[in-house]
């Protein structure tokens, strides 16, 4: 079995990637000419933990390639997925679908120009409700009935484990009217298919909302939890006991309950804004996902209050040692991520930014050019005012506190992401403010301090 895979980025790469380790014969094609130069040297172009393997070894293989030739490589493919990118339009927080439909175009003419082989044109790209028609329409006027099928696999694939989602997924997908489409799809699936890997089969324009509202109702359920962070920190109660308290209520589940500084990423924003607009388009009204959007990007803006709060009502003149940039660990993606709004706005108050992340900064100083990049956390922590954590990298878990305490100016300490226990580092010396958690050990003394919704030890 043959494949093209068009758009060679986070999802593209890795699902290529993947389903040529099903066994079938995969090209990857994106019109990023450097993206495909670089990975034909073997050189990943993101960072996704175990890629560079998967791709090197199926490449070795003979069954994964890449080029810019869209029309080559979808000669002789039973199936063409799109995996280009769908971000947010700018201005109205519509999906921008010109990659989908540029793509869709040179997939028609690409077939149009090749003998009567069938093919099946799957949409793996998030797309709002009805582009599939879109889609198909556009190959339509190409193509003549029964030389494509139209079908949506939208990809529920988490950056930072990927292959594992890709791999052993708690669902595939699959939108489409034509039999021959299921066929197809079923037989590219069937390893997953012989774990009982759970198929949903759909209409086209069900399985483009599954993906839309499996993203909302995660990005509701974490500021769900986000709210109730504040509630625990004006009580005294504790939001990851919270957390554990509901989540083990099979009901809801304990994934997706970590309270932080709001969520970000190249997914979960854009697509709850499209989901809304597309609403709208429909003449109803999401007014949960509004307010999830609104709750979390006023959230993200008052993490920078919370640091000045922290750091004695202000930031002006200050050094901060900011630790993790990218909007979640083992990804070096920053789309979206919550540090684009926090760090300008504290650089706007007057302080100094010295940051790292481990894989995130060629990127953030595309994007944060003035911050002062370190070679390392201990780096950024030499005579800064205070410690901020923002991305919870597992080499930021188990800092040697003490060479932490000695090498802040002031021993202060803001975790965004509740990586460490109040007690250990009250035990440490240090000043330590978390999200939704009272003070002291377990059974908590009441906060000797509260500054700007925040607990602080004192
Ligand atoms: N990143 C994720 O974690 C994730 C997870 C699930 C779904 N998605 C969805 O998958 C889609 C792709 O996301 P991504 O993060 O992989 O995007 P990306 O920006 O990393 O990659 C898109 C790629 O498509 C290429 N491209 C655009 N137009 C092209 C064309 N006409 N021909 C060939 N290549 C073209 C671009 O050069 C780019 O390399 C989006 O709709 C996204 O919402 C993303």
């Amino acid at each position: 079995m043959h494949i093209a895979m068009i758009g060679t980025g986070y999802v593209g790469l890795v699902s290529g990637a993947c389903f040529s380790e099903f066994g079938v014969s995969v090209t990857c094609v994106d019109k990023d000419a450097t993206k495909i130069e670089r990975l034909r040297q073997g050189d990943i172009p993101i960072f996704e933990p175990g890629l560079d393997h998967l791709v090197a070894s199926n490449v070795a293989a003979g069954r994964l390639s890449f080029t810019t030739d869209l029309n080559a490589a979808v000669k002789g493919a039973e199936a063409v997925f799109i995996a280009v990118g769908t971000p947010s339009r700018r201005g109205d927080g519509h999906a921008d679908l010109s990659y989908v439909f540029a793509a869709a175009a040179e997939i028609a003419g690409a077939l149009a120009g090749c003998a009567g082989e069938r093919t099946v044109v799957v949409t793996k790209s998030t797309v709002p409700v009805g582009t599939g028609r879109k889609v198909a329409r556009i190959l339509g006027n190409a193509l003549p009935p029964g030389r494509f099928d139209v079908a949506s696999n939208p990809e529920f694939l988490r950056e930072g484990s990927a292959i594992q989602d890709f791999m052993r997924p708690d669902r595939v997908v699959i939108g489409t009217e034509s039999e021959h489409a299921r066929t197809v799809l079923g037989a590219l699936y069937r390893p997953l298919y012989l774990l009982e890997t759970p198929m949903v089969f759909t209409s086209l324009e069900t399985a483009e909302l599954i993906k839309y509202a499996a993203n909302a109702f995660l990005a509701t359920k974490i500021t769900f939890i986000n709210e109730m962070a504040d509630l625990c920190e004006a009580v005294g109660a504790d939001v990851q006991d919270i957390a554990r308290g509901i989540g083990l209520d099979g009901r809801i589940g304990r994934k997706f309950l970590h309270a932080g500084p709001g969520f970000g990423g190249s997914c979960f924003p854009k697509d709850c804004q499209a989901l809304v607009r597309s609403a709208e388009l429909a003449d109803t009204h999401l007014s949960i996902v509004e307010t999830v959007l609104a709750v979390n990007d006023a959230r993200k803006r008052r993490m920078a209050d919370r640091v000045a709060a922290a750091c004695g009502g202000t930031v002006a003149g200050k050094t901060l040692a900011v630790l993790g940039l990218t909007f979640k660990p083992n990804t070096d993606d920053m789309r979206d991520s919550p540090s684009l709004a926090i760090l300008p706005a504290l650089q706007t108050a007057g302080a100094r930014v010295r940051a790292f992340d481990p894989e995130g900064m060629e990127e953030a100083r595309k994007l944060m050019p003035e911050l002062d990049y370190c070679g390392d956390a201990y780096e950024t922590m030499g005579g800064a005012d205070a410690l901020v954590l923002i991305t919870e990298w597992n080499e930021f878990r188990a800092l040697d506190l003490a060479r932490v305490k000695s090498l802040l100016r002031q021993p202060v300490v803001i975790d965004l992401r509740n990586i460490y226990q109040p007690d250990e580092m009250l035990a440490a010396g240090l000043t330590y403010h978390s999200i939704g958690r009272p003070i002291g050990p377990l059974g908590g003394e009441p906060a000797s301090e509260t500054t700007a919704g925040l607990r602080v030890i004192a």
